[in-house]
């Protein structure tokens, strides 16, 4: 360097940056194990757990199995699941009756996952997918290409009080009909539910990156199309304000929690959420976010441990106050303190 160059600088902010502690010192956000929910895939029987292909250490699990790891999570801190079923392709049917059976797999999880750990708070999906031959998350009319709204919203009712009288914590309509809040609330209420909260999948964008969820659900195979095409009822993901006003309207109609999905490519919806409402916001890193880093990390191309923990302290960043992540289950302590 030359020796006549100096630099008059009274603001330096690398100052923070010194070491290691002094980066602590100053570090605005955290992960904690507290605030992560796991969502889980269910199958029938017992003893049994099934890899996942396009979710690398994902796995679907029998309930007793599931209950086995109710257990280790709850060692690590985390007490909250999101449990989704595998149902058998010989249970759907085009109108999704078996979402309505007390004894579905998902009831069954809950009132299992909840008797054993009452602890765990149980987080279970409200919508058709699971259920139905083609995959929507709603009921089609006669042509086959229209959700019908009204008719999908009646269903989700009666599934929203299976879950809440199997004991769920939270009911999470993740079928994004319009009105779907505010008839759960009222159904749940006048049935006496009045505890069941509900975790609206408020701001619920249609998104390429749910389609390893479809495959561990199974709900692209049973459509027949390897692109479910969700457009008519999720929303438009060039939107922001559009997302800004279904979350304020899940509010308005009852919400106790607003979700975001997906995450990591919607920061902005959840930064410009947080100023405009007071109840906690949820984020849903979804499948596709997941996968897409696993991937990277297996070709050599990403730090698999620095990836997932910048995805997962982003989301915090922009606002989040609680997380869904298929990486919960891989958190370790370390990752809880890590400053990079
Ligand atoms: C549908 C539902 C989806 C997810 C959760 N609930 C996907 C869809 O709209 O098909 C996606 C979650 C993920 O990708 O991890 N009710």
């Amino acid at each position: 360097m030359n020796e006549n160059f100096k630099l008059d600088i009274p603001k330096r902010p690398r100052r923070l940056r010194k070491s290691a502690s002094i980066l602590s010192l100053s570090q605005e956000n955290f992960l904690n194990p507290a605030d992560f929910i796991l969502p889980v895939f269910v199958i029938d029987g017992r003893n049994r757990t099934q890899n996942v292909p396009s979710m690398p250490g994902v796995q679907r699990l029998s309930i007793d199995k599931l209950l086995r790891k109710c257990d280790s999570l709850l060692k690590k801190g985390i007490a909250a699941i999101a449990p989704f079923p595998s149902v058998d392709m010989r249970l759907k049917t085009p109108d999704a009756a078996e979402a309505l059976n007390e004894k579905s797999l998902t009831n069954r999880t809950i009132r299992e996952v909840k008797k054993r750990f009452p602890e765990m708070a149980v987080i279970a999906d409200i919508a058709l997918d699971p259920y139905t031959t083609h995959g929507h998350d709603g009921l089609l009319d006669e042509s086959g290409r229209e959700i019908l709204n009204d008719e999908t919203v009646e269903v989700l009712c009666g599934m929203a009080l299976g879950a809440a009288s199997a004991g769920a914590d939270f009911v999470a309509p993740s079928a994004a009909m319009d009105g779907r809040t505010s008839a759960i609330r009222e159904a749940l209420d006048e049935c006496g539910f009045t505890k069941t909260a509900i975790m609206g999948y408020s701001a619920k964008y249609a998104s390429c990156f749910y389609s390893p969820f479809r495959d561990a659900v199974g709900s692209s195979k049973s459509a027949g199309t390897p692109t479910l095409d969700k457009r008519s009822y999720q929303i438009n993901c060039a939107n922001s304000r559009e997302g800004l006003k279904e979350a304020l309207l899940d509010e308005d109609e009852g919400a106790d929690v607003l979700m975001v999905k997906p995450a990591g490519f919607y920061l902005d919806i959840i930064a410009s959420l947080r100023p405009l409402t007071n109840l906690p916001i949820a984020a849903y890193q979804v499948s596709g976010e997941y996968s897409m880093i696993c991937a990277a990390a297996k070709l050599g191309w990403l730090d698999f441990e620095k990836a997932k923990y910048e995805s997962l302290i982003s989301i915090k960043r922009a606002g989040a106050d609680m997380i869904l992540s298929y990486f919960a289950d891989s958190l370790e302590p370390n990752d809880y303190f890590r400053s990079q």
